[in-house]
């Protein structure tokens, strides 16, 4: 019989054992690894209130690899959009799915142009350790993952795909799962009800629909039920919803020809009541929502493509910033900067991992994260993360680019270069 400390330690050791990193696919976990750890891992769901400049809590869902005009096209896209206020200049970063979503946590997708099981070094920080510098919760909520934290590459891991790794930002960073206590921020879809029931929801969520309902195995029009079945209700709960901005965006589009343009609407209760029906058709990226999160709650910057991302119009309004317009003619953003997780061979390039800026200004205006300062100190920033447009001069990716503004009636003209 187990006395209750060995039990204690039981399931502690268990869930220690399901913190350690899986680093290569030979690790992942058997059949009765999950089973165990179904039973053992408690998913951690903090609370915070920290007060926003726009909005207090930020939600934002992703759908994938559909065209803009397709996701348009949808009634229940479109039905949604109406709620809110849609985006019609918000582009994807680069093809196909995972570093698009590696770059919504961490600012960049270091050259990554597959979708293939990565796990990034210690050294790179992400959104995780600027929420952290002001204790604001954050939490990710994947469709089908089995327990929280789960590490393997997809689940089930045979049969009709429901959770895939490459749809999971945070699991892709050392810095997240070296922690005992991170990975158990990373829950699923029933634990997202049960935190939505006992108001423990988080202040930043990112949310991963299974396979099925992101339309990635299936069609927008199954995407779009989806979403009209799960968003009205959030919308109408008070306590999710008051102050609250939810994001609905694409990962890429689906013709890798195209521009990266993906059909992106704000909701909730943050969006206020004269800017419902309305569109904004500021330039934005993945990395203007980093942007905007830091700027909305006074966090500093990651040091990467956050930097000079443009700002969600309702922040920018409320800090001052002037964001940038673009010049569309070119503008496909729809290849990656070289980096050490290419399929392309860029071993020569000096430093293979890119360095981050450790000084300078960034959009967000609160200065750069001090752990990427002191990692990086003295070492030259490998691009140029001013730069809205994320931009490689050595390889030629989006170069040629003109971005512009005027700042107290001053024209600033810029081009990457
Ligand atoms: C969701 O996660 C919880 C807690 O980690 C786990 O007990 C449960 O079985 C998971 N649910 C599904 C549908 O996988
Ligand atoms: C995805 O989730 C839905 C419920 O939201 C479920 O009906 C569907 O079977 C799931 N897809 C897979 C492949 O398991
Ligand atoms: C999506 O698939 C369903 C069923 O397979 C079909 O009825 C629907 O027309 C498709 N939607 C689009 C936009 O092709
Ligand atoms: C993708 O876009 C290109 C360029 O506009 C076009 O030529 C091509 O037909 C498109 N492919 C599909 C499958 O629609
Ligand atoms: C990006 O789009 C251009 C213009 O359609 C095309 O030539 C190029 O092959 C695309 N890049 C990728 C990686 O698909
Ligand atoms: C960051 O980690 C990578 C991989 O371990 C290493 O190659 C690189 O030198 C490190 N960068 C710094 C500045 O320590």
């Amino acid at each position: 019989m187990f006395t209750k400390q060995t039990l204690t330690a039981f399931v502690g050791a268990l869930a220690l054992a399901s913190a350690k990193t899986i680093s290569t696919s030979d690790e992942y976990p058997t059949a009765a690894e999950i089973a165990a750890s179904q039973a053992s891992v408690l998913p951690y769901s903090p609370v915070s209130n920290v007060k926003g400049l726009a909005f207090n809590r930020f939600a934002q869902i992703w759908i994938e690899n559909t065209d803009y005009q397709t996701a348009a096209d949808d009634k229940n896209f479109a039905k949604l959009a109406k709620e809110g206020i849609l985006l019609t200049n918000y582009f994807a970063l680069t093809h196909p799915s995972e570093p698009n979503y590696a770059a919504s946590a961490a600012g960049d997708a270091f050259g990554m142009d597959n979708d293939d099981f990565h796990q990034l070094p210690s050294n790179i920080s992400t959104i995780a350790d600027l929420f952290d510098t002001k204790k604001i919760a954050w939490g990710e909520y994947q469709e089908d993952l089995p327990y929280a934290g789960y590490q393997g590459y997809r689940y089930p891991e045979s049969g009709s795909n429901a959770y895939v790794r490459k749809h999971n930002p945070l699991i892709l960073f050392d810095s997240v799962t070296n922690d005992a206590v991170r990975p158990r921020q990373i829950k699923n879809f029933t634990t997202f009800e049960e935190d939505l029931k006992h108001e423990r929801i988080p202040q930043y969520m990112f949310i991963t629909p299974n396979m099925t309902n992101d339309a990635h195995d299936t069609n927008i029009t199954v995407a779009g039920e989806f979403l009209g079945s799960f968003v009205p209700p959030l919308l109408k709960n008070e306590y999710f919803s008051k102050d609250a901005l939810i994001l609905v965006t694409f990962d890429e589009s689906g013709n890798y020809s195209v521009p990266n343009r993906v059909y992106s609407f704000l909701v909730g209760g943050a969006v206020p009541e004269h800017l419902k029906g309305t569109t904004d058709d500021t330039f934005y990226t993945h990395y203007s929502i980093i942007a905007s999160l830091s700027a909305n709650w006074g966090l500093p910057s990651l040091g990467r493509w956050d930097c000079g991302a443009n700002l969600l119009k309702l922040v920018a309004e409320k800090t001052g910033y002037t964001n940038w317009n673009v010049d569309y003619d070119n503008l496909y953003i729809n290849e990656t900067n070289p980096g050490p997780l290419s399929d392309g061979d860029y071993s020569t390039y000096e430093p293979l991992w890119p360095n981050p800026a450790t000084s300078g200004k960034c959009t967000a205006g609160h200065g750069i994260l001090d752990v990427v300062k002191r990692t990086y100190h003295g070492l030259k920033a490998t691009f140029d993360y001013s730069s809205p447009i994320p931009y490689d001069a050595k390889s030629g990716t989006n170069t040629g680019i003109k971005y512009f503004r005027t700042v107290k009636g001053k024209k600033e003209t810029r081009t990457t270069a």
